[in-house]
């Protein structure tokens, strides 16, 4: 495996712990080995000592020294600059080109060099069919960004060499949802227009950018989030039986998903999108600065950190169903939640609770915990016959008591298999930027200030707004 960024923020926080786990479960092959690429003068040595200062402390749990040391064994460190053409010389000719061993180039690098690593990766006979290309977002910053890369590394590499991460696509709970809906008969019967009122989806933070402002301040919330995370998730809820689990019968059947998005004119932009931006408040009891406040931000920056909209799906499972989409930075609590949220039944027999609005809700919760909810009406105990809400809850992790592996690990390994089925193809990416890129264009003419929200709340009260108009309230408001 070979780190292109090798000495970078990605390859430091989640690469090597993800590969450490992976080696301590003993998922790696025994002669596997990692070089790490950075354009520093470094060596081996040096290079381990920055991974025991800043990858060891990311590495999620059951850390013990011998493994440790065990997995520093199959590290390496070179030094490559992208620009330099004589490097990629030496890089072939230290991992040879023999088309029978499987090298995975990961691109942790800045997007704009994946064109360049790509050309002298082929140049120098490094695309030969053993290689896979992971490329790491953002794959551009609108549809012509991401076509200009998607065409320069088809010029190298085949479509099924390349693996267009999407980490929450690696997430464990993201793949249970496939087998709830596909395993069971349960829900599918239930999960169409006829039974289903609104799909939401949240990926809320309660982080703000961090040390990420520069990068951020160009990207926003919508580039950042919902073009990949929100778009994936929905998805994987809204997509119908894929005939196999084959990557491309998946594959196909997410990208029937993206092409039924119902695209945004000028007046839906304004009336169903919701931009914020957060302002000083505060998160956990801690006083946070506001977005403004943050380094490397520009002083009267119109980014937006927040986005809700309302998207909807025009085919026949899902035509008139709101799938509400939400994710922001500085919110209440760190919390990604899909909830499909159930028709009212016809005729209010009972007494006790009024609104029978969303009284029957499943709630896939993947982060910070892993659970499964299933809300729904029961008799009051006692006397007379009133109704109260009640639910079913499912500790996923609790249940399955297996040692879970993070989201870059699950991939990388996926990788190694030549297992495509978790990352997106080409034109899944584009169909995403065609329906994003409305939304950013208008954003961009209407050049309005987004709506500031405080810290630590669940975002600007126009997201709320958004919902009632369909008679609907995200989750935590019921
Ligand atoms: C990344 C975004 O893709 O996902 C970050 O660039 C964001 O801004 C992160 O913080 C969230 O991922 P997770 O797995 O922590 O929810």
């Amino acid at each position: 495996m070979v780190l292109f960024g090798g000495t970078g923020d990605l390859v430091m926080r989640k690469l090597l712990p993800a590969l450490y786990s992976a080696h301590r479960a003993g998922q790696l092959h025994p002669q596997g080995r990692i070089l790490a690429l950075g354009r520093r003068d470094a060596d081996r040595s040096a290079y381990l000592a920055q991974m025991e200062h800043e990858a060891r402390v990311h590495v999620q749990a059951d850390f013990d020294a011998a493994s440790w040391d065990s997995f520093l064994e199959r590290i390496d460190f070179a030094k490559l600059d992208a620009t330099h053409p004589d490097d990629f010389d030496a890089l072939a000719a230290r991992l040879g080109t023999d088309g029978e061993r499987v090298t995975v180039c990961y691109l942790a690098t800045a997007p704009a060099l994946f064109a360049q690593i790509c050309a002298q990766l082929a140049r120098v006979g490094l695309n030969h069919p053993g290689v896979r290309v992971v490329l790491e977002k953002p794959l551009g910053h609108d549809l012509a960004s991401s076509d200009a890369i998607n065409a320069a590394v088809a010029q190298s590499f085949a479509e099924h060499q390349l693996y267009r991460i999407d980490h929450y696509l690696g997430k464990e709970s993201v793949q249970n949802l496939m087998a709830m809906r596909f395993g069971n008969v349960l829900f599918e019967p239930l999960w169409r227009r006829e039974w289903v009122d609104n799909v939401q989806i949240t990926i809320a933070e309660d982080l703000g950018v961090g040390g990420r402002g520069e990068f951020y301040d160009k990207t926003g919330a919508l580039r950042d989030m919902v073009q990949n995370h929100l778009l994936q998730l929905l998805c994987m809820v809204a997509m119908e039986p894929p005939a196999s689990l084959q990557a491309d019968a998946i594959r196909d059947e997410k990208l029937k998903v993206l092409q039924a998005l119902k695209p945004f004119g000028e007046a839906d932009v304004a009336s169903k999108t919701v931009r914020g931006q957060y302002r000083a408040g505060a998160v956990d009891g801690k006083p946070v600065v506001g977005y403004l406040q943050e380094a490397d931000i520009a002083a009267a920056s119109r980014t937006e950190t927040f986005v809700a909209l309302k998207a909807e799906v025009v085919n026949w499972r899902w035509a008139g169903v709101p799938f509400f989409l939400r994710t922001g930075k500085r919110m209440a609590e760190r919390l990604a939640e899909i909830v499909i949220s159930f028709r009212a039944v016809p005729l209010h027999l009972f007494g006790g609770v009024t609104a029978l609005q969303g009284a029957n809700r499943l709630v896939i919760r993947l982060q910070p915990e892993e659970s499964i909810s299933l809300h729904f009406l029961a008799k009051e105990p006692g006397d007379g016959m009133r109704l109260h809400p009640t639910r079913l809850d499912l500790d996923v992790e609790a249940t399955a008591q297996k040692r879970r592996a993070d989201a870059y690990e699950r991939l990388l390994l996926d990788v190694i298999r030549g297992e495509l089925g978790l990352f997106m193809r080409r034109d899944e990416l584009t169909a995403a930027w065609r329906w994003v890129e409305p939304i950013l264009e208008c954003w961009a003419r209407n050049g309005e200030a987004p709506k500031s929200y405080t810290a630590g709340t669940w975002g600007p009260a126009a997201s709320s707004a958004l919902l009632s108009r369909d008679g609907a309230s995200w989750h935590e408001e019921l």
